[in-house]
């Protein structure tokens, strides 16, 4: 009888080491970490997510920068997949967005001018003669305030800034939030929130450089793009779209099925001439449902497959075309032309300007709330 109950209380001790052990050892976990100085003397962090796969995502409190995004391919390698800089200087001084939110607006606002209930308003221009990605000093350039959030499954960082009235032009002050949040499933999910005193336009985006075989000293040519989208937005001789929604079909812009990037950037088509490749904003199908896929990417090389869910109406595919192999790439060499693509879900750009195109603004009482998941597999 004695052994009976040695047995059953050495069952229950096991038991609940066991279950111990689960509480210990998190699914997921945030590392922080020093990431460097600003030029100007602010401390930056850095954060480390990682699921419990193996994906693990490395972001900064300097411009929201993803700095290394590890993922995996069919034989079940996590590799760094992102285009970006080991010094915070380089990422403060030449970096093409790699990485970073982009805020107040994403893409280009025409000559900086736009009329919101009948003040004009004029931004930094920083793009020839336009605005693009929210000026001089965008929400790529700010340092954010940050927070960790862990929870069973999933592990989020928050990241928190206020844009102060009529900066970079913009007027209202604007409360803005980014979680980014990593599940077990390899996916990202990246939402969006604001609030504005004044009435003000917005529109957030990521601006992550993909390449998905881990390779950077290759180009992305090979990658096949699927976009769901009917139409897209040609544009003028500066990238500001002309207004016209012309359908892709006939196109070297129809991504409906998947299609190598290579297989018809270079045909002679003036929108592609323009944007030297690929640089236009794609008009979504199925506006009205919401979060949705819209797009994929796949590396046949190495398998990995990345798919991008959105609630927002246009996406931004940019092949890379101003990479020019003057920037040193994070693994050593040269990050050269088309050597990483990106895709921006975003409202058009110029829309403050296009009475066709949906609204970007935000009254006071309003909440801005849109969502973006990036969910990674191989195949
Ligand atoms: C966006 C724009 C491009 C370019 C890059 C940054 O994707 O559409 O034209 O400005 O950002 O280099």
């Amino acid at each position: 009888m004695k052994k009976v109950y040695f047995l059953i209380f050495s069952l229950i001790i096991i038991s609940c080491e066991n279950t111990q052990k689960n509480k210990i050892m998190p699914l997921v976990t945030i590392e922080k970490k020093a990431f460097g100085r600003t030029l100007d003397g602010v401390d930056i962090d850095q954060y480390i997510l990682k699921n419990r796969n193996g994906m693990e995502i490395s972001a900064i409190n300097y411009g929201g920068i993803i700095t290394s995004w590890k993922a995996k391919d069919r034989e079940g390698n996590y590799k760094d997949i992102v285009l970006g800089f080991n010094k915070l200087s380089e990422y403060e001084t030449e970096s093409p967005y790699f990485g970073a939110i982009i805020g107040r607006y994403g893409n280009r606002i025409a000559k900086g001018k736009f009329t919101l209930n009948g003040e004009k308003y004029t931004l930094a221009v920083n793009n020839g003669k336009n605005h693009l990605h929210g000026g001089l000093k965008g929400f790529d350039k700010v340092v954010w305030d940050s927070k960790e959030v862990v929870e069973d499954m999933t592990a989020s960082l928050v990241l928190s800034y206020v844009s102060n009235d009529m900066e970079e032009g913009y007027p209202g002050n604007l409360e803005v939030q980014v979680i980014y949040t990593l599940n077990n499933n390899d996916e990202l999910s990246v939402k969006y929130e604001a609030v504005s005193d004044k009435t003000t336009i917005i529109n957030l985006t990521q601006h992550s450089y993909f390449n998905l075989s881990a390779d950077f000293n290759k180009n992305i040519l090979d990658h096949d793009i699927l976009i769901n989208a009917d139409s897209f937005l040609p544009v003028d001789s500066i990238l500001i779209p002309t207004g016209e929604i012309r359908n892709v079909g006939d196109t070297p812009f129809d991504f409906r099925r998947p299609k190598n990037v290579g297989e018809e950037i270079s045909n002679s088509n003036k929108q592609l001439m323009i944007g030297n490749g690929y640089d236009h904003c794609w008009v979504l199908n199925n506006q009205d449902q919401g979060l949705r896929f819209v797009a994929s990417a796949y590396d046949s090389g190495t398998g990995r497959l990345l798919e991008v869910f959105s609630d927002q109406p246009g996406i931004q595919f940019y092949s890379g075309n101003f990479l020019d192999g003057t920037l040193k790439s994070k693994i050593g060499g040269i990050y050269d032309f088309r050597s990483g693509f990106c895709l921006e879900t975003q409202h058009y750009p110029n829309s403050p300007n296009e009475k066709g195109f949906p609204s970007v603004n935000l009254n006071p009482g309003e909440k801005y709330m849109t969502e973006t998941i990036f969910k990674f597999s191989s195949k």
